[in-house]
């Protein structure tokens, strides 16, 4: 893949490792949130839930990666995701960013299918089904704070919580709106007893950030390049 498709001018940053953009989405996201396990517990029941939130869509990888997850690991039951994007992709772009994975996630096409360009506000995508498992995509076209306002509302009203948070939204240094005590206050207020997050940046600001909003935060081994990455759990 061509490292122009990869950067976003606009933050100037990249929308994942040029690396291999599934393997640190694995290791980061995935890996960092225990999700094989806790997938398989949650849908193997008729009425198990996992509900991820995200901030930062971009081109989608993680959501898709872990609705393939979901798809290895469960029989019943609903993968739910939540994510915001500010800045859309086009299906194409998308398309084009996730063509390299195509082969180690063969659902993806199929689900890439499924996205349309998104409006402004919430969008309903069906990502998957098979016999009584369903996975839904739920995008926000706007801005994090607007997002997680409105999340809060959608969850008061329907006792949703969030099992698991990925934190994505480029550099803190370069996007510092992604990773603010309104940002970390907002998601944890969408937790459930044992929500986990995972993030690449092991930045002091980040992790004094989400302490301060109530997550237990630990240090491991990053992917790549990066020496650490951070995860762990809200505490409540
Ligand atoms: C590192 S990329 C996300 C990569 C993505 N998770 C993937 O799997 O491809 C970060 C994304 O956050 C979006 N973003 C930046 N600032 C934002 C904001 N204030 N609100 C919502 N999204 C924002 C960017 O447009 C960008 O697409």
């Amino acid at each position: 893949m061509s490292l122009m498709r990869n950067w976003n001018p606009r933050f100037g940053d990249v929308y994942f490792s040029p690396d291999n953009g599934l393997n640190e989405s694995r290791h980061v996201f995935l890996n960092g949130n225990r999700l094989s396990s806790r997938l398989e517990t949650a849908l193997s029941r008729g009425d198990g839930e996992f509900c991820i939130v995200e901030a930062g869509f971009g081109s989608g990888l993680n959501i898709y990666a872990s609705a393939v997850e979901a798809l290895r690991h469960g029989t019943a039951g609903r993968f739910l995701s939540y994510s915001v994007e500010a800045h859309p992709l086009t299906p194409g772009q998308c398309a084009d960013l996730l063509a390299p994975f195509a082969h180690d996630l063969p659902p993806l096409e199929s689900m890439l299918e499924r996205y349309s360009m998104p409006e402004p506000g919430w969008n309903s995508y069906a990502l998957a089904e098979r016999g009584g498992l369903s996975m839904e995509l739920e995008l926000f076209a706007g801005d994090i704070l607007d997002f997680l306002a409105d999340l809060s509302r959608r969850f008061a009203e329907s006792g949703r919580r969030a099992h698991a948070l990925y934190l994505d939204g480029h550099s803190p240094r370069r996007n510092p709106r992604m990773w603010s005590d309104g940002v970390f206050s907002g998601l944890a207020e969408l937790c459930a007893e044992d929500c986990s997050f995972a993030t690449y940046s092991a930045s002091g600001a980040v992790k004094r950030g989400l302490g301060k909003a109530g997550f237990i935060v630990r240090r491991e081994a990053g992917y790549g390049e990066k020496r650490h990455m951070i995860r762990g759990e809200y505490r409540g």
